[in-house]
């Protein structure tokens, strides 16, 4: 067991600098210039992309994922491209405008329980998910949804679900793309540590139960089968000792099984059926399938996720620092026998790649294709290129931006060709930029040829900054809406 002292970790806000450092301004862009190529005709939608775009000067420490929420869209249509930009408008960004400054602390710093809507700012920076053609921002530490208008991208303000959530929700709900149902989870460092539950179709939480951890826990993503929730109790995980007294330390519990849980989509927190697995730590799922009695969960595991930790012998060498973690993630795959109540476990693939996104028409069944950024050679955490990994033999084919240009997750937009519906039949979009200039581009692959590189470059006339989370978002969901 060891630990990490948040007071005494000498953080780098390298976050805040270079291709992370923030803009202040929102822009709206009608008709991008197309640098090479052509943008695909197949291709009618909104991408989306979220992330940390701290408004005011931080208050004490920085940690990357403190920042507001901003949203960068461009919408494909007629094989023409529009840009825009807009703040997640949340209620502590509105306080901090008007007091003119970041009133809360970060991760980094002693939480403050006195401020309201403390301690931390829920800025929804982290993720999006479209659900009842509304798109949603969320946020890592679990919070609110904020919904967002389509495709204006405008904040229209924290949803309830008409009153049926009473929990938080967490980045990383899943819409099962059959029954339309999202699963989602919330946790708390506060009992209950975790819950899981299902908003139907119509966009009202009709299932929510919790999960009786044995403590607080680091939790992050979620994954899904037609019958089950895929839940997490890692074994990098908040000392609660600490936490008592208003600390938030974090811990590897290296002799300590994770466990996996899988829980019947309605099911009670006394059916989750767990398996004891080595001991991992893991930001995100590729995707989980059911195959007989086994449930096959497919991720980006990391073995040793804390730097300067002396029972560590890895080296941190090549490896990105993002506060006391050291990402190092292995494409892996656990296998849970339902019948035997056995995991058993691999490495896929060793390629350093994260920010894994498949087609979500495939999301919970067995799929063949993920597509990740890969890192760069950086100590903060940013993405030189893009692999494409076959699961079912773990081989690879990439493609690396030029020197100096970062990038990061690619969403799959399917095509809306009707004789276009296989897997791969679609498209990686994503958003570079190059370091050294702030030269940003919106780039489209064909999923099917990514090592041919983008079929179009789009030229941003805005600098954008490095992110997180990406969403597409088809025209149909805003069709017949004045947005
Ligand atoms: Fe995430």
């Amino acid at each position: 067991m060891t630990t990490i002292d948040h007071d005494r970790t000498a953080v780098r806000s390298g976050y805040l600098d270079g291709p992370y450092r923030p803009i202040h301004e929102e822009h709206t862009v009608d008709d991008l210039t197309v640098v090479a190529g052509a943008v695909p005709a197949d291709l009618d939608g909104l991408f989306v992309r979220n992330g940390s775009n701290p408004a005011f000067e931080p208050r004490g420490r920085y940690h990357w994922f403190d920042g507001d929420g901003m949203l960068h869209g461009v919408r494909f249509d007629g094989g023409r491209a529009s840009y825009r930009n807009r703040w997640v408008r949340t209620a502590g960004l509105a306080a901090d405008q008007e007091a003119g400054e970041a009133r809360l602390g970060g991760i980094l710093e002693r939480p403050d329980f006195s401020v309201p809507g403390g301690p931390f700012k829920d800025t929804g920076n982290t993720d999006l998910v479209v659900h009842g053609n509304k798109l949603y921002a969320l946020w890592w530490l679990s919070g609110q949804a904020h919904e967002i208008s389509l495709p204006s991208l405008e904040t229209v303000g924290v949803t309830d679900f008409d009153g049926t959530l009473t929990t938080s929700i967490n980045a990383h709900p899943k819409v099962d793309p059959d029954t339309g149902e999202m699963l989602f989870t919330s946790y708390s460092m506060l009992p209950p540590y975790l819950t899981f539950g299902v908003i139907d179709p119509d966009g009202r939480v009709v299932h929510n139960e919790a999960v009786d951890l044995p403590g607080p826990r680091l939790q992050h993503d979620l994954a899904i089968t037609p019958r089950f929730s895929v839940l997490f109790d890692m074994s990098l995980q908040w000392d609660p000792d600490q936490l008592a007294r208003g600390r938030t330390h974090v811990r590897f519990y290296r002799d300590v099984n994770s466990r996996i849980g899988l829980a019947p989509r309605f099911g009670t927190g006394d059916e989750v059926q767990w398996f004891e697995v080595s001991p991992f730590f893991m930001y995100h799922v590729v995707n989980a399938w059911e195959e007989g009695d086994e449930v096959v969960l497919i991720g980006c595991r990391m073995a040793e996720p804390l730097a300067d930790d002396p029972d560590n012998v890895a080296s941190n060498d090549g490896v990105p620092i993002l506060a006391q973690l050291r990402l190092e993630p292995v494409l892996w795959e656990w296998r849970l026998d339902r019948s035997t109540g056995v995991a058993t476990e691999r490495a896929i693939d060793g390629t350093l790649a994260e920010f894994p996104r498949i087609n979500d028409a495939w999301l919970g069944r067995r799929n063949r294709w993920s597509y990740s950024p890969t890192f760069a050679a950086m100590p903060t955490l940013a993405f030189d290129g893009l692999v494409r990994h076959d699961l079912t033999d773990g081989s690879t084919v990439d493609y690396r931006y030029p020197e100096g240009w970062l990038g990061g997750e690619a969403v799959f937009a399917p095509s809306t060709d009707p004789d276009r519906t296989d897997e791969a039949d679609g498209y990686l979009i994503t958003l570079v930029t190059e370091a050294a200039t702030g030269r940003s581009e919106a780039q489209v692959f064909d999923a099917r040829d990514l090592p041919a590189g983008p079929v179009v470059r789009l030229e941003i006339p805005v600098r954008v900054p490095i992110g997180y989370h990406t969403e597409w978002v088809p025209a149909s969901a805003w069709a017949g809406s004045d947005g």
